[in-house]
């Protein structure tokens, strides 16, 4: 399982970055909105200039010609972006027209084996199923990445499933159990997956272990 970056904080990134384990980075845009930054390209061409990988920006228009231009104007910002389209009929028209044209769509707001599939056959490079989300109302979204996998495996689909929606360390153990090709997390989450108290209590212990011979000598 591959690790991107759920944020569009140019901090986190550089900080994540900074430890070799991020392979990509997905905004949208609540997270860029966050940022209280209303210049997407630049925020999408910083982060590409950080993070060698996919980067998903997310198009804001309903209709599918006015999603095909927004898609375009966005790849057009760095050779690394991947454009993320909702779900919907009018999303699939567009996802089928940019995948025909070579152009990587992220198929996103997943909630169901159904749109994963037609978004894998409408050509998109990742779906991304929002597992948080679901386990929000009550439904279990990490069984839903499991059934996508295991559904994508059998037919041979390249699509790969991004598990997103990620809310706690238990998820990216969950996700990488199901098979998802890549879980984004966000940076604390990210964090928290490096953290263990015995591996804190181990190093002090070497620590205080060693002082003690040390002082000795
Ligand atoms: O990757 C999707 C993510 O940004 C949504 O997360 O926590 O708002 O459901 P959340």
């Amino acid at each position: 399982m591959r690790i991107f970056l759920d944020t569009a904080n140019i901090e986190e990134i550089r900080e994540a970055g900074k430890l070799g384990v991020v392979s990509g980075v997905t905004t949208n845009p609540s997270l860029v909105a966050k940022e209280e930054r209303a210049d997407l390209k630049a925020v999408i061409q910083e982060i590409s200039s950080i993070i060698d990988g996919p980067i998903s920006a997310e198009v804001l228009s309903t209709e599918p010609e006015a999603m095909i231009t927004e898609a375009k104007e966005l790849s057009s910002w760095s050779p690394n972006v991947v454009v993320k389209i909702p779900v919907s009929a009018k999303g699939l028209e567009a996802t089928s027209a940019l995948s025909k044209e070579g152009i990587k769509v992220n198929f996103t707001l997943c909630f169901s084996l159904n749109q994963a599939i037609l978004g894998a056959l409408a050509g998109a490079k990742y779906v991304s199923p929002f597992v948080g989300r679901l386990d929000d109302v009550g439904h279990d979204g990490m069984q839903l990445v499991a059934e996508i996998v295991k559904v994508f495996q059998l037919y041979d689909f390249s699509t790969e499933v991004i598990a997103a929606s990620i809310r706690h360390p238990l998820h990216c153990i969950a996700a990488a159990k199901a098979g998802a090709h890549i879980a984004t997390v966000p940076y604390p989450v990210l964090i928290q997956m490096i953290r263990h108290p015995l591996t804190d209590v181990g190093v002090a212990r070497f620590a205080q272990d060693w002082q003690r011979v040390a002082s000795r000598i």
